[in-house]
């Protein structure tokens, strides 16, 4: 009876190597996992765990399917995914659907087709059809911040609307009345919660948002900067804007300072993500902070708990993480308004 000792002296690899092969347990590059393999095979070396993973075709490989991995709001939730999914012996494979359902489908008929252990989706709008072909393959999958209504997945999602709300009362407590917002794209259900949040912060207060100081935006930097001179041009007297996240609130503060006006001190800007150029740039981005590391841990791990606990047919699981105010250098307090 062949041991794993014999299959480490045919493949040519420490007998370490052959059990992280067998049970996932770090990540081995392809060409060994395939030397180790062949030497599985030509021995006949068949312990429970291997006959369980070679049935299961377990492939120790993930897929992530984002938006844009150069948003670095979607950058560090990938890296954090990446990092749990290597210690846990898993290759992480990236596609960018570029917002492109057409290009998220076929992403998804690629991954199915590597016999995947399973995907994290942050989608790249509302659709559910990816997530159902996902589904209906039987492989595991976990939603990441863009909500995909109740359907049966594990999914780790933001309070949008109370992230709205923090940016609007906060504006309101500094005394601004006259505030503008920079949308994000309407196909997007976490668009709609932020801007409903920031509006019951401004009722509240007995403000209102006028039509005219909302302009529609992509999420992109020149988004920011195309909505932020619509604003401009309206001449509304706007004291600060909210920008629906940080790349739109930095086009924005661009268009602000090569108009020849100070932030804070003419417009005051508030974006949404907390990326690290909030901090980074001058003046610093006051924002509303997302999780994004334990948005990313949280949605493999609760993959990997799913892939390993598969024939136990776990129920899913909805976390809600928490979204912070981040106050820095791009708001300021009105002088107390005249009576
Ligand atoms: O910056 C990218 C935006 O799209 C973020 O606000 C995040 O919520 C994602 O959905």
């Amino acid at each position: 009876m062949a041991t794993m000792r014999d299959v480490a002296a045919r493949a040519n690899v420490s007998v370490a190597t052959v059990s992280h092969v067998i049970n996932g347990t770090r990540f081995v590059d392809p060409q060994t996992v395939d030397r180790v393999r062949l030497a599985i095979e030509a021995l006949g070396y068949r312990p429970n765990s291997l006959a369980r993973g070679l049935r299961r075709s377990e492939t120790s490989t993930i897929g992530m399917l984002l938006p844009d991995n150069s948003n670095p709001f979607f950058g560090e939730i990938a890296r954090a995914i990446e990092d749990v999914g290597f210690t846990q012996g898993y290759n992480v494979i990236l596609c960018n659907s570029d917002g492109s359902e057409a290009k998220e489908a076929a992403y998804v008929d690629t991954l199915l087709s590597k016999q995947i252990d399973g995907i994290i989706l942050i989608s790249s709008g509302n659709s559910f059809a990816p997530l159902h072909t996902i589904l209906n393959a039987g492989v595991p999958c976990v939603v990441i911040d863009r909500e995909l209504g109740d359907l049966a997945v594990d999914q780790v999602l933001i309070d949008n609307e109370y992230g709205g709300y923090l940016a609007g009362q906060y504006l309101v407590r500094l005394g601004h009345q006259r505030m503008g917002y920079i949308a994000g794209p309407n196909q997007l259900s976490l668009s709609a919660h932020r801007l409903t949040g920031f509006k019951r912060a401004l009722n509240e207060a007995g403000l209102m948002l006028p039509d005219a100081a909302m302009v529609p935006g992509d999420f992109l930097y020149t988004g920011g900067a195309e909505g932020m001179r619509t604003l401009l041009r309206r001449d509304l007297g706007l004291t600060a804007v909210f920008a629906a996240n940080d790349r739109m609130a930095v086009g924005a503060i661009s268009v602000l300072q090569r108009a020849g006006l100070n932030v804070p001190q003419d417009i005051s800007v508030v974006g949404y993500d907390n990326i690290p150029l909030a901090n980074a740039m001058w003046p610093s981005l006051t924002t509303i902070a997302q999780p994004m590391t334990e948005m990313g841990q949280t949605g493999i791990s609760l993959l990997l708990e799913r892939i390993k606990r598969r024939d136990e047919n776990l129920p899913p699981r909805r976390v809600m993480l928490p979204v912070r105010l981040v106050e820095r250098e791009s708001c300021r307090r009105l002088a107390e308004q005249a009576a």
